[in-house]
């Protein structure tokens, strides 16, 4: 017996970051938008005693860990002794999200881990538990569950769902490697204490939500949205990539309406007036030599969902 779960990556169109905390984390006013691109989760019953086992394939499979650290399995397993049960389940992740880009690749698998160990181990977990447990697993795997379009306050864990009106779309260039979120947050603090204004949560003010960026996306207006994108994590990330600025610039003469850093990077988002832009843009940008490869996609899309069982 199977259940296969579809999962959405992320883009953040608002990254505001507040000081660091006493915990090691930052507040935030993280807008999420859950866009088309994703990974499948599939899980398998396994024999009594056989524990959680792990599998990847896709062109990134080769940097995905299979360990214990692998948030699919941590969230097996963390669902199973919430519901006092044994861990038992084969779990195949169908990895098309890259990984450590910045577009919560790793949270969107363990949220669908959640849902499909839930469906196979017919549990019926409630929403409200499902997003604790996600929680506890790390700050961008709610949304995962989610998906739309949500506000994250905290650490990006306490969601409220927002207002969006028709479809937006989007291009993403990936880059090789990944880039490290704790790096990229610590690479925040320090430019902000190089700067004189101080890093910790006393010193920086707690970040809000943009009123016209929630305005762009409840009026489903793209060149709005593209004026109010902001991301207080970029200048980190290119400060350990310089070469991002390149592809940012690549983008937005190949006919973007907006640009980004996606999250912690080093993917890059861009924003264009509709989707055969996006073709367009995404085509320039693969020719432009300034990253991997480059993905034309839409949002916002559901969060993590059972396609098949
Ligand atoms: O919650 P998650 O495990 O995804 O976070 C990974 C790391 O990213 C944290 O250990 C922390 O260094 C950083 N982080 C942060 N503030 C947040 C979210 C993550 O500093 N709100």
């Amino acid at each position: 017996m199977s259940v296969t779960v579809r999962v959405p990556a992320k883009v953040n169109v608002q990254l505001g970051v507040g000081g660091l905390r006493r915990d090691g984390f930052h507040d935030l006013a993280n807008v999420f938008f859950a866009v088309a691109l994703g990974d499948e989760v599939t899980a398998t019953a396994a024999a009594p005693g056989a524990g959680t086992t792990l599998t990847c394939t896709g062109p990134d499979a080769g940097q995905v860990p299979l360990d214990d650290s692998n948030l699919a399995a941590r969230a097996a397993r963390l669902l199973a002794a919430h519901h006092g049960i044994e861990p038992d389940v084969h779990l195949h992740i169908a990895k098309d999200i890259p990984v450590a880009g910045g577009m919560a690749g790793g949270s969107a698998d363990g949220a669908a881990a959640l849902v499909a160990c839930d469906a196979l181990w017919a549990l019926d977990t409630p929403q409200e538990t499902l997003l604790a447990l996600a929680a506890e697993l790390g700050s961008d795997v709610p949304f995962a569950l989610l998906g739309g379009v949500a506000l994250g306050r905290g650490r990006g864990e306490i969601l409220e769902s927002l207002p969006v009106t028709g479809t937006f779309h989007w291009v993403f260039a990936v880059a090789d490697g990944g880039l490290s979120t704790p790096a990229v947050f610590h690479e925040c603090d320090r430019l902000r204490e190089a700067a004189g204004t101080g890093s910790a949560d006393t010193d920086v003010p707690t970040p809000d939500a943009d009123p016209a960026l929630l305005a762009a996306l409840a009026d489903g207006d793209p060149a709005a949205l593209a004026a109010a994108l902001t991301n207080d994590l970029q200048s980190a990330a290119l400060s350990l990539r310089p070469a991002l600025a390149a592809t940012l610039a690549a983008g937005t003469q190949a006919g973007a309406i907006g640009a980004l850093v996606s999250g912690s990077g080093p993917t890059c988002a861009f924003l264009t007036k509709d989707a055969e832009a996006a073709e367009a843009v995404a085509a320039a940008l693969t020719a432009s030599g300034t990253c991997r490869t480059a993905r034309a996609t839409h949002g916002p899309v559901p969060g993590a969902a059972v396609r098949t069982r």
